[in-house]
């Protein structure tokens, strides 16, 4: 570990098998924390962070199968398809986990209209901003003994949360988290020679 290096970073993993054993309030509040101190493009601070558990949980993962079911047979991403089942495989994972954060872009622009170059800027701005918010909480919750789920698969069901949710903006991601039931090895990672060009250090 070098010296620069922050445990949470090294430590984490994608954890897709999650304990039922619930989580404290106050420890999801501090993940919550931790998202909302990440920088934001203008300090714009695009986010809204929906926590659900139990019923509320549930209620929107039916939504998510509907859109599932819904894109068998009028798909909004054809070019898509061959991910769906792995979709199918997520919303098992969001049912076992006793925490999903559903992630709000509160100024962001649907996925069925196309955009101008300014307005596709700010979205990319936007997007980095809750990036690093959910990246943020994902250290967090690994700092606090959690395990933790970054999730895209929702896209598949956009329209069906986007009704349900109840709240101004387009969903942009979901994170699951509970205690973890596994313990992953790390997946690979490029080599520093595979992704770095370097044009100053020799
Ligand atoms: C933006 C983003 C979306 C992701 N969406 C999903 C998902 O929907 N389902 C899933 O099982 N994993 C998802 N992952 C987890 C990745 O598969 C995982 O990060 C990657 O394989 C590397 O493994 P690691 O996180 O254990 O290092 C997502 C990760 C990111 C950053």
């Amino acid at each position: 570990m070098g010296i620069f290096m922050i445990r949470a970073i090294i430590d984490r993993r994608s954890i897709r098998k999650f304990k039922s054993d619930d989580i404290p309030k106050s420890v999801i509040e501090e993940i919550i924390k931790a998202g909302i101190l990440a920088p934001s493009s203008k300090n714009r601070q695009p986010w809204k962070f929906i926590v659900t558990a139990g019923a509320e949980k549930e209620r929107l993962l039916t939504a998510m199968e509907e859109g599932l079911e819904r894109e068998k047979r009028e798909p909004l991403l054809p070019d898509s398809a061959d991910y769906r089942k792995g979709a199918e495989y997520t919303l098992g994972i969001m049912r076992q986990a006793p925490v999903v954060i559903f992630i709000v872009n509160v100024l962001g622009q649907s996925l069925e209209r196309t955009l101008m170059p300014e307005e596709r800027i700010y979205e990319i701005c936007n997007a980095q901003s809750i990036g690093a918010a959910v990246e943020n909480m994902i250290l967090a919750a690994t700092e606090a003994g959690l395990g933790s789920l970054w999730i895209c698969d929702t896209f598949f069901a956009q329209r069906e949360f986007n009704e349900r949710l109840n709240t101004d903006g387009e969903l942009f991601a979901a994170m699951a988290v509970g205690y973890a039931d596994e313990m992953p090895l790390a997946r690979p990672r490029k080599s520093m020679e595979d992704v770095v060009d370097w044009r100053f250090y020799e």
